[in-house]
């Protein structure tokens, strides 16, 4: 059986200020093709649910996000006509190692032990056959227990991602995974991308849930330990699944990545990385909704009202006033109603910081 999960439970903070803390980016919808109306976190659950047709037996997705968006996941379900699994609500993000041992629980909780899909929902992907026949790769080297990741060609130095360095591929495609950079620094990425031998995590990995378990045990027993409490103490109410509250709070917050992908490589938990190339792309950041939206012949990008003249790789988002650009080059404006922003493109993972400072002072 092949279990789908969904981390839905980010805060999009780098897509400030279209992304808010009440509707944070996974459930909007964003670039890509214009007639696309599906949300991110819709995007991902059609295309799980589109690996159906590759032979893998899907179960319904089991989702994990947050308490605060819980009917914004089941409106966009409902939309869909997909009836998850269930959906785990963290009362508080704990960030996705927590999350997916939550999923990890909920997966084994009818005594079964599903190869776990878990992918993001911040991601667009444009060849969904190829997605498909990656993912199918990736479960089947899963299920004998192994852990699985999935490795993009990168094409910038871009330090919001991990990076990955493998050995020589198998018949299968399947390559032994010798080191794991989560988020390295700009110059570190600078010289990962011009020695021309990484890949970029997808973010996507394929795993048995008691595989996840036992790695998470190994290198982070207090995580591990603490998840469990939460989920020993949790209520369920029809759908939702909800661990106890004061005790998922306590649970150490920390990445997928920096938790467990780091430590795999010499460890007892060896990763393989299968290669996606299917169009990928995460829209962590406004550089990368500008990457993957349609664009005029200066290379600028825009949705809503507005109006760029002689301008170079920009991008306008206007929600609800005409805005106009003269003589810029590699920068974005994003305007809201309450708030708007003027960034240099290659900057744009420093937006986070700007929302950091809000926070800190609301
Ligand atoms: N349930 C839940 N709870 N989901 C969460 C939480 C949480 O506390 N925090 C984040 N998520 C969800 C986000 O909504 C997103 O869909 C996914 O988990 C990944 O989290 P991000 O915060 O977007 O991670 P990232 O983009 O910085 O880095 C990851 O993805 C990159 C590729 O997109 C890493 O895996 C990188 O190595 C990878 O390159
Ligand atoms: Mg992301």
């Amino acid at each position: 059986l092949t279990q789908p999960v969904i981390m839905a439970g980010g805060s999009g903070t780098r897509l400030w200020p279209l992304s808010r803390a009440g509707y944070p980016k996974q459930f909007l919808v964003l670039g890509g093709d214009a007639d696309r109306s599906d949300s991110l976190f819709q995007q991902a659950v059609r295309r799980l649910q589109g690996l159906d047709g590759a032979e893998l037996a899907v179960a319904a997705p089991l989702i994990v996000g947050n308490e605060d968006h819980r009917f914004l996941c089941l409106d966009q379900l409902r939309e869909l006509k997909v009836e998850p699994a269930a959906v785990l609500l963290e009362p508080v993000g704990r960030n996705t190692a927590p999350a997916v041992t939550l999923a990890a629980l909920a997966a084994q909780s009818d005594g079964q032990d599903p190869v776990l899909v878990v992918t993001p929902a911040d991601q667009t992907v444009t060849d969904e056959p190829a997605f498909a026949a990656a993912l199918k790769q990736a479960v089947l080297a899963a299920a004998d227990g192994a852990v699985v990741i999935l490795g993009i060609t990168p094409d910038r130095p871009e330090t919001g991602y991990g990076y990955i360095l493998t050995g020589e591929p198998d018949a299968r495609g399947v390559a032994p995974v010798q080191r794991f950079v989560e988020k390295p620094d700009a110059a570190t990425a600078a010289r990962y991308l011009a020695e021309g031998c990484y890949a970029w995590n997808a973010g996507i990995f394929v795993l048995r849930a008691s595989t996840w378990l036992k790695a998470l045990g190994s290198f982070r027993p207090d995580i591990a330990q603490a998840t469990q409490a939460a989920w020993d103490g949790r209520a369920t109410d029809a759908k939702f699944v909800r661990p106890a509250k004061a005790a998922f709070a306590a649970v150490p917050s920390e990445s997928v990545d920096y938790a467990v992908m780091e430590r795999c490589p010499g460890s007892p938990f060896a990763i393989q990385m299968v290669a996606l190339n299917a169009g990928w792309n995460d829209l962590g950041a406004w550089d990368a909704v500008w990457q993957v939206s349609g664009k005029d012949a200066g290379g600028n990008a825009s949705v809503g009202d507005a109006i760029i003249k002689d301008s170079e790789n920009v991008l306008v988002h206007a929600t609800s006033r005409l805005v106009s650009a003269v003589g810029l080059k590699d920068v974005v404006v994003v305007e809201t109603p309450d708030a708007v922003l003027v960034a240099d493109r290659a900057r744009s993972q420093e937006v986070k910081q700007i929302v950091n400072q809000l926070t800190k002072q609301g």
